[in-house]
């Protein structure tokens, strides 16, 4: 039976990977910042341990309490949505903190014992802004796009190690609790010349009339990187983000 580490299981996509996995008879590490046993149902294969992706000795304590895991999902991350200069410095660092460094720091975490065993894959997600760029994201999307980087440099480093690393973009899910937890960042409010700006992204994001996408279709895209040796480096995930890849094979 193999192992799945998941970081962010608390709500959104996070907490339906964690159970679809364990829906397909694997065992999986649901980890939160605080830990809920209640968000998930019982089962002999699960493990709730606590983990915050921007602390060093959390890190370490999650990986030691974990044990040996096959799969490692970097999906914890954090969102913030404001013109350039209404964006402290601090909520800057706090996104690249937790969508960037966090991913680096749980990668390098758990490569020793996946080149040590010649297995193992490492799925980060991203989103599908990286594929087609939104005014009012500049920092989120930055914090993205750098994973993708650094995502498909490691790719041909740890291939000779038999470790794979792929890629799943979600689109946009006003479902989850992205945009609440965002919000928390945005309390000042738009810098007045973008308000009118502002204020049409921010009807556009929460906009129900077009497509978006579903936690369900982030844990199957998820679920493929994870399980298909021959999936793609990078995997949209959702209507919306199926059709921003395309746009963008197209204009390439
Ligand atoms: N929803 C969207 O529209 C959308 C679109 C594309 C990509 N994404 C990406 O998809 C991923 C999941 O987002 P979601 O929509 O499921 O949002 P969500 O419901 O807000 O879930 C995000 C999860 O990340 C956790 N988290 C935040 N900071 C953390 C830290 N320092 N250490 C550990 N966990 C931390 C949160 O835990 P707490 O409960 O402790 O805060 C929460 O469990 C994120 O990487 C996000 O950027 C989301």
């Amino acid at each position: 039976m193999k192992t799945v580490l998941i970081t962010g299981c608390s709500s959104g996509f996070g907490l339906e990977t964690a159970r679809y996995f364990l829906e397909r008879e694997w065992k999986v590490v649901a980890t939160m910042r605080t830990p809920r046993q209640d968000v998930l149902p019982a089962s002999e294969n699960l493990r709730v341990i606590a983990l915050d992706v921007t602390d060093a000795a959390s890190i370490r304590e999650a990986i030691a309490a974990s044990g040996p895991i096959d799969v490692l999902v970097n999906n914890a991350g954090i969102g913030v949505l404001n013109a350039l200069e209404g964006v402290s410095m601090d909520t800057a660092r706090e996104v690249f903190e937790t969508n960037t460094l966090g991913t680096i720091a749980m990668t390098q975490a758990v490569l020793p014992q996946f080149r040590q065993r010649k297995s193992g894959v490492i799925v980060n997600v991203t989103s599908s802004v990286t594929l087609r760029p939104l005014p009012l994201l500049s920092i989120y999307t930055g914090s993205k796009a750098a994973v993708n980087a650094f995502t498909e440099s490691l790719a041909l480093e740890l291939e000779q190690f038999g470790v794979r690393v792929r890629l799943v973009l979600p689109g946009r899910s006003p479902s989850t609790s992205f945009g609440a937890n965002a919000r928390t960042r945005m309390k000042d409010g738009f810098p007045e010349p973008y308000a009118a700006m502002g204020q049409g992204i921010f009807a556009a994001v929460q906009d129900s009339s077009s497509a978006v996408t579903y936690a369900e279709d982030v844990a199957e895209a998820v679920w493929r990187a994870a399980t298909d040796p021959g999936s793609p480096m990078r995997i949209p995930a959702g209507a919306d983000a199926v059709a921003a890849a395309a746009t963008q094979q197209f204009s390439q």
